[in-house]
């Protein structure tokens, strides 16, 4: 195991912010990283646990050690006619997993095509996209306990999925390395082309015969339209989340703002799309320095080139700030900072 000092982060968030790790360390067996987890680098100060960096702000040097999960490997654990269950490792590239399942016909992950970072963050913040989060194919995760060094198995149920959310970014933060996730997938698909700009685009795309292949690929051709690309231009996605306000709160917005985009929930309150909250704002393209608000999508902010994370920060706090002042909403970083 090799642990390095004072490594640039520079390659490793999709942010491109250019922090030091006082310790850095890359771990592609369980064995290691049950070995790591007893070395006074990792003892010393709460470690990092990184995967493709692309859901994290580093707002300054890192003091302990960052471990980059390297984790390789997916494979078929159980099968019947309907149903295949698949088990990643944690440093599998998201995308990759996708496109490993939609070439042999796996049917839940496809809305999620394109999705930047590992197999192993995706839990953390129960990914989601296009009407279709990771709980809905989730079957359990395997973890290694830090305290402990053992190996414990979450259920669904253990996990506490919410939007944007899991046990692990609440009671056990920092308490579990992700090793692995099990999904449980479809062989016969059931599609999920609800969400208005699929369908839109299963037209332009002309297609006839719905095919999990397809959806994937309008999925990808929306977000390529919209999303920056993180290797051309510093981001993290969705900087803020879609915030949830109460029927009433939404009835007193939609009179003074007709043109509101929010969607109904389930317990009667709205979310409201925070992108559009940030355009009316008149933030959509606002740039201080390197810091920016995308021009496609206001819930991104991006790096020009050289921002700091405290630059970034900076302007996710004006963001807030001049939306609370405009609608009296709250907005929530959904990035992690670190
Ligand atoms: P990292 O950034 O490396 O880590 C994120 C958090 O998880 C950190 O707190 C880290 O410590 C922790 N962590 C990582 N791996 C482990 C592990 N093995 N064990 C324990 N903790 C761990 N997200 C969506 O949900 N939907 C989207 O549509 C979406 N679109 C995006 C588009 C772009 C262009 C970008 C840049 C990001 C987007 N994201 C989206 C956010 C991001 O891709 C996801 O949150 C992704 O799951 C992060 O994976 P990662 O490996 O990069 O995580
Ligand atoms: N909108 C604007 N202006 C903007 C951006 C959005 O008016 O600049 C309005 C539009 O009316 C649009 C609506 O907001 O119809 C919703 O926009 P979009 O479909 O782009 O989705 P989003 O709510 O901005 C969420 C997720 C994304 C996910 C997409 C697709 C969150 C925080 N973000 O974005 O996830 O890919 O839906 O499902 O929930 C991420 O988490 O990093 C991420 C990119």
């Amino acid at each position: 195991m090799l642990i390095q000092q004072n490594k640039s982060l520079k390659p490793y968030n999709t942010f491109g912010i250019d922090a030091l790790a006082r310790y850095f360390t890359e771990v592609d067996t369980v064995a290691t990283m049950q070995q790591v987890i007893t070395t006074q680098e990792f003892k010393q100060h709460a470690p990092l646990i990184l995967g493709g960096g692309s859901n994290i702000l580093l707002t300054k040097n890192f003091d302990g050690l960052v471990l980059k999960n390297n984790l390789k490997g997916i494979e078929v654990v159980k099968e019947d006619e309907q149903q295949v269950f698949v088990k990643a490792a944690a440093g599998e590239v998201w995308h990759e997993l996708v496109m490993w399942c939609i070439q042999r016909q796996y049917a839940g992950l496809e809305n999620l095509s394109l999705i930047p970072g590992c197999v192993g963050a995706s839990p953390m913040q129960n990914i989601g996209a296009y009407g279709v989060e990771i709980k809905d194919t989730f079957y359990e995760l395997e973890a290694l306990e830090i305290n402990t060094g053992k190996i414990k198995t979450f259920s669904k149920a253990d996990c506490e999925f919410g939007y944007r959310e899991s046990v692990f970014k609440r009671q056990l933060k920092n308490q579990f390395i992700i090793l692995s996730v099990t999904f449980c997938l479809s062989k016969k698909p059931t599609f999920h082309i609800e969400y208005g700009a699929i369908k839109q685009e299963l037209d332009n795309m002309k297609v006839s015969t719905l095919s999990i292949q397809a959806v994937s690929q309008a999925v990808i051709n929306i977000r390529s339209s919209k999303l920056p690309n993180p290797k051309e231009i510093g981001n993290a996605g969705s900087f803020f989340k879609n915030p949830e306000v109460t029927a009433s709160v939404y009835h007193e917005l939609k009179t003074h703002y007709p043109q509101l985009v929010a969607y109904p929930l389930d317990n009667g309150n709205y979310k409201l799309a925070a992108g559009w909250l940030i355009e009316q704002a008149g933030l959509k393209g606002y740039r201080k320095q390197d810091a920016g608000v995308h021009t496609l999508q206001a819930l991104v902010l991006v790096n020009y080139g050289n921002a700091t994370g405290n630059d970034i920060y900076n302007l996710s706090t004006y963001v807030m700030d001049t939306v609370k002042q405009k609608f009296s909403v709250q907005l929530e970083r959904e990035v992690n900072m670190v």
